[in-house]
């Protein structure tokens, strides 16, 4: 079904979101970043979606923030509406996993929504890239900062300083992206994997995707710290019990999410 500037579809427990701006290949214009927010509002609260894909057209994911209309702002613009932070970090706050599943262009905030999500599979024909510098301005959506965090400074620096593109395989061997699909089943490789995290209890998941974070948020040791307190709160929930007595019955878990 269609929410303004995005196409929302409910398969099983995953969500499947896919921007829908093909005359400007998916330019995050300040309404389609609203658009994504309030569907991604909408599949944090409700309990049948446990994994989300985000993704584009086969041409683009997304191209970035919508140069026609950020061209006129000024500085105080920028600061007074803090351009660049509501909206958009709705994607880094969903508690939920979401995987971009990428095609195309993902250029400048494309990349960085992308990298927001909490992994990328890319079809053979994606190319990622932080082209900023070719427009007189900066990454502006964490690029410089996620970028650096997932490929290392020296291909980081080589990107965002060059605005040059990089192409899925570069991507996948610099630790960008998961795994690389062949074009045609972008979407439905994505799908099996977002229904495969959707079949195991949803705390479970959210924890996982929780502590996996908290990875590039703190010190090593505060990050063990914070993963030992959530793995002995797993033991806490009566998905805990059934999945390790479904292992020792030799069945299938029935997971109940609590
Ligand atoms: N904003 C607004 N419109 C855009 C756009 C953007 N970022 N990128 C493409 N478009 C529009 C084009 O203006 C064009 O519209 P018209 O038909 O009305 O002229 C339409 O989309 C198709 O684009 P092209 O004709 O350029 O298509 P192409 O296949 O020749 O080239 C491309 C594709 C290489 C992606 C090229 O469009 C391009 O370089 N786009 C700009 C990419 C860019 O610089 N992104 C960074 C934006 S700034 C940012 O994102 C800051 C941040 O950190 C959040």
């Amino acid at each position: 079904m269609s929410r303004g500037l995005v196409f929302f579809e409910k398969i099983g427990l995953a969500g499947v979101i896919t921007l829908n701006r093909p005359e400007a290949l998916n330019a995050l214009s300040e309404r389609l970043i609203q658009d994504l927010g309030n569907v991604l509002d909408m599949c944090e609260i409700d309990p049948e979606i446990h994994c989300m894909v985000l993704m584009g057209s086969e041409k683009a994911f997304a191209v970035g923030a919508d140069i026609k209309e950020i061209q006129s702002k000024t500085y105080m613009d920028a600061y007074l509406e803090d351009f660049i932070t509501k909206g958009w970090e709705k994607i880094s706050a969903c508690r939920k996993p979401i995987i971009a599943a990428v095609s195309g262009y993902a250029l400048g905030g494309g990349c960085e929504i992308a990298m927001m999500c909490d992994f990328i599979i890319a079809s053979e024909s994606a190319k990622f890239g932080q082209p900023e510098v070719t427009i007189g301005t900066i990454p502006g959506a964490g690029g410089t900062q996620r970028l650096a965090r997932s490929v290392g400074k020296s291909k980081a620096m080589d990107l965002c300083l060059t605005g040059r593109l990089m192409d899925a395989q570069e991507a996948e061997r610099a630790g960008l992206v998961s795994r690389v699909v062949p074009d045609t089943q972008l979407k439905e490789e994505a799908l099996k994997v977002a229904q495969k995290i959707a079949s195991y209890s949803l705390p479970i998941v959210m924890m996982i995707k929780e502590a996996v974070g908290r990875a590039f948020e703190t010190s090593l040791s505060e990050g063990l710290k914070f993963e030992r307190r959530l793995f002995h709160s797993t033991f806490d929930l009566e998905d805990q019990k059934e999945g390790m007595k479904a292992f020792l019955e030799k069945r299938s878990p029935v997971f109940k999410n609590r």
